[in-house]
C-alpha cells in the first residue's frame, strides 16, 4: 500500500491571494498526481463576497482530483449576521461542497473530514458533542488494518513562536478522541504556518497519541511567524510499515514549492 496526499490550506481567495504561487501550485499538484488532495479550509479571505466563491470554485476545479476540503472560520460570514447566524455555511455549501462531513476510503486508508467552523465563533473553532460522536462512530467501522487520519481547519494546539492562543475550544476533548478511535494523523490549518508534532504534547496521558500535520497558508501572504509572507504545504505518503511527511515551502527563485524537512513515523502494529 502506497498512498500519497497533497495537503494544501488556507488559500484566501480573495486581496490576500497570490494568484502567481496558485498558478505554481496548480501546476506542481498535478505533477504530483497525488491520491487525494486535502483543503484543511479558509477558502475565501472574506465569505460575504460572492466573487470570492466563484474564483475560489476556480480555483478548486484547476486542481487534481479526488479533493477532500473541510471549511474554516473565514468561510462563514463576517459582516452579514443574517448569513452568519441562519446559514453560516450555506456560500461553502453552494461553491466549494455540499458535504461538511467528508469520508475518503481506498483499501488501507480512511480519510475524515469534520467541521469546526461555526456561525457564532470569529476565529476559534470546535467540535460539538454531536459531530464528536459521528466521528467516533464512522472511526469504529474500521480496523487496525486501516490507517485513519481525519481532516479539520482549526489546530488543537498553537505552534512556538505564535503569540496569540489559536487552538480550538475543547483541544483536549479532541485528542483523547483521536486517540481512543486509534486515529494515526491530524491534518489541520488556520493559524498559517506548518507544523509537524504529536498530540502527546497536548495531553501527555494518551495512549498513542496522533501525528499532527498542519499547513500553512498555500496561496496568500497571511502567513504567520518564521513563514510570514511565505506559502507552505505538505506531501504526505502512506505505506503499509510507515507515514513520510515532506513540509514544502514555495520559493520565487524555483517558482514551485521545494521540501524543506521530511519526518519518517512508523505506522502502528
Ligand atoms: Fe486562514
Ligand atoms: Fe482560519
Amino acid at each position: 500500500m502506497r498512498y500519497r496526499i497533497l495537503h494544501i490550506s488556507d488559500v484566501h481567495v480573495g486581496p490576500p491571494f497570490r494568484p502567481a504561487v496558485a498558478h505554481a501550485l496548480i501546476a506542481q499538484a498535478h505533477e504530483i498526481k497525488p491520491d487525494l488532495l486535502v483543503i484543511s479550509g479558509d477558502f475565501v479571505q472574506r465569505a460575504d463576497f460572492a466573487d470570492q466563491w466563484r474564483a475560489a470554485q476556480e480555483l478548486c476545479a484547476a486542481l487534481p482530483t479526488p479533493q477532500l476540503v473541510v471549511p474554516g472560520n473565514h468561510d462563514v460570514p463576517l459582516f452579514n449576521a443574517h448569513l452568519r447566524l441562519l446559514n453560516p455555511l450555506g456560500r461553502y455549501r453552494r461553491h466549494i461542497s455540499r458535504n461538511l462531513n467528508p469520508i475518503f476510503e481506498v483499501p488501507g486508508l480512511v480519510v475524515v473530514g469534520a467541521c469546526t467552523a461555526h456561525g457564532l465563533t470569529v476565529d476559534g473553532g470546535r467540535l460539538s458533542q454531536r459531530q464528536i460522536a459521528r466521528l467516533r462512530g464512522i472511526l469504529a467501522c474500521y480496523g487496525p488494518e486501516t490507517c485513519k487520519v481525519v481532516v479539520w481547519h482549526h489546530p488543537v494546539l498553537t505552534p512556538f513562536g505564535i503569540q496569540r492562543n489559536r487552538t480550538m475550544s475543547g483541544a483536549n476533548a479532541a485528542v483523547a478522541l483521536l486517540d481512543e478511535c486509534n486515529v494515526e494523523l491530524l491534518l489541520c490549518g488556520h493559524v498559517h504556518v506548518s507544523y509537524v508534532g504529536n498530540t502527546l504534547d497536548v495531553a501527555h496521558d494518551l495512549r498513542n497519541g496522533t501525528i499532527i500535520c498542519q499547513s500553512g497558508t498555500s496561496t496568500s501572504s497571511r502567513g504567520h511567524g518564521r513563514e510570514h509572507g511565505k506559502n507552505s504545504c505538505n506531501l504526505i505518503e502512506i505505506e503499509d510499515r510507515a507515514i513520510h511527511i515532506s513540509q514544502m515551502l514555495y520559493t520565487d527563485e524555483a517558482d514551485r514549492f521545494i521540501t524543506i524537512a521530511e519526518h519518517i513515523f512508523p505506522r502502528r502494529g
